[in-house]
């Protein structure tokens, strides 16, 4: 089919590979020229691991290509995908302006040559499909009303559920594809889009092979409405349990028992299941916060009080000052210390640093006088360009981080972490004081190396015996 995608972030670019990987022939369409200019030279304006080497086959199979005019590209496709940011307002309402936008451009290019179907990506509020079909045919303004009138398109609401850092695999190996519509004509474009990856009839691209089992992706087909909430609803609730570990975590530590064997213990329940219970210093992301915030500002505006969810983002906000309480009870005074975190993007294998923890913990270190260090493999460039009001001392290596730094925090688990010579790091600072944020280290390692210690729930300290001790008598 041919297709066309409008914004080139996290989700359109993934999308736009994947689809032209699948043998589709597709287009993809962004205002940022800077974006536009590096993919048409062949360079990802992100960094995801394997979307370099798939936009490569995915130009020798339906073939991609990059524009920022969106008139020709939208008239030749049977389908048109918004995928446009919805960053958060200040009030939580997720900011429509971006979709806006797009939606009225599609309305201004279509024409009468045939039937198509915008597709939504963008994740938006419940009820944005029928305004996005409003929108269209207010982008049709300038178009004479007889020719206006045999326009012919439908809306589908496709959510999108990739997560950064493994998009490729999401993308072509999702758990389900969930499409939004009433009309049958939609319904059926959409299932034969997406029915090289519902039978999974495609090679499985090098580097990436197909997970053992997998036959058939369920794709499922609701209301327009339904459709929207699914992907609120499926965010929100991992918030819920990322912040549920980390609770439990907090009452491990001061209780006496380990979180991670815990979790271990209540994920073996196959109600409960073990993903998504690793306890750390909180979520970030450009989707979890925005997408609870507006789920409850939809809550509110239906006369709803969602508490789980308000709870979400306390627990979440409680959960990233952990760090300082740790870092405080270990130097007491944060004041002139100097604090080097290990990790700045909001999880491994990403340069997305929208809401990271990182950029909180630094702030709040800052705030209260102390010096901040980061090292991050990826996302330190980024982190310099979007936030130059954080004086951070951005760390070319790992060592040059710890050198003469108070204390060290894990803040992103990135794998190259878990092999560090933590010895070699301890001697180099004033005071070994290592926080695992992402309990990447075992306890026992660490002391042995030579930190001053502490995880997230590993309250497990050394039994004292019963005899020890004086003697009531
Ligand atoms: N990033 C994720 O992991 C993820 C996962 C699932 C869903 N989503 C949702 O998908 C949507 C896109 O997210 P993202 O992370 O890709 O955003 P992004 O900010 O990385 O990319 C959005 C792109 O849209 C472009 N754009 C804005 N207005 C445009 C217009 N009128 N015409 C053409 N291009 C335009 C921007 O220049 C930008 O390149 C959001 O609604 C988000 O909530 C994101």
């Amino acid at each position: 089919m041919r297709v066309t995608v409008i914004g080139t972030g996290y989700v359109g670019t993934v999308t736009g590979a994947c689809l032209a990987y699948l043998g589709h022939r597709v287009t993809c369409v962004d205002t940022d020229q800077g974006k536009i200019a590096r993919l048409q030279r062949g360079e990802s304006p992100i960094y995801e691991p394997l979307l370099d080497e798939i936009l490569k086959l995915a130009a020798q199979r339906g073939g991609i290509d990059f524009r920022t005019e969106l008139e020709g590209a939208a008239v030749e496709s049977d389908i048109v995908f918004i995928a446009v940011g919805t960053p958060p307002l200040p009030s939580g309402e997720a900011n429509l302006a971006y979709l806006e936008a797009a939606a009225r451009a599609v309305g201004a290019a279509l024409d009468t040559s045939r039937f198509r179907v915008v597709v939504n990506k963008s994740t938006v509020p419940v009820g944005s499909a029928n305004l996005v079909e409003t929108l269209v045919r207010e982008g049709m303004v300038e178009v004479p009303a007889e020719e206006r009138r045999r326009i012919r398109f439908g809306v589908a609401s496709n959510p999108e559920f990739l997560r950064e850092g493994s998009a490729i695999a999401d993308s072509l190996y999702p758990d389900r594809i969930v499409v939004g519509s009433a009309d049958p004509r939609v319904i059926e474009m959409m299932r034969e889009l997406y029915a090289p990856l519902v039978e999974q009839k495609f090679d499985a691209p090098p580097g990436l092979p197909r997970p053992a089992g997998m036959e058939r992706v369920p794709l499922l087909v609701t209301s327009l409405t339904g459709a929207e909430m699914i992907k609120y609803a499926a965010n929100a609730f991992l918030t819920l349990k990322i912040g549920y570990a980390n609770e439990i975590a907090n009452i491990c530590e001061r209780v006496g028992a380990e979180a991670t064997e815990v979790m271990a213990g209540i994920g073996l329940d196959s109600r409960i299941g073990a993903k998504f219970l690793n306890p750390g210093v909180g979520w970030g992301g450009s989707c979890f916060g925005k997408d609870v915030s507006a789920l409850l500002h939809t809550a509110h505006e239906y006369g709803c009080q969602a508490r789980l969810l308000e709870a979400s983002l306390e627990v979440n906000q409680a959960q990233r000052n952990t760090v300082i309480q740790k870092l405080q009870e270990k130097l007491f005074i944060l004041k002139g210390r100097t604090i080097g975190l290990l990790g700045l993007a909001f999880k491994p294998d990403t340069d997305d640093l929208r809401d990271a923890p990182a950029l909180h913990i630094a702030e709040r270190l800052l705030q209260m006088g102390a010096r901040v260090k980061a090292y991050d493999p990826v996302a330190a460039e980024a982190c310099a360009a979007q936030h130059p009001e954080l004086r951070i001392r951005y760390c070319g290596t790992v060592e040059e981080l710890a050198e003469d730094a108070d204390a060290l925090v894990v803040v992103t688990e990135w794998a190259e972490f878990r092999d560090l010579d933590l010895a070699g790091l301890a001697k180099r600072m004033v005071s070994p004081v290592l926080v695992d944020g992402r309990n990447l280290y075992s306890p026992e390692a660490a002391t042995a190396a030579g930190f001053d210690y502490v995880g997230v729930g590993r309250g497990v300290r050394q039994p004292v015996p019963a005899s020890s001790g004086r003697s009531r008598g």
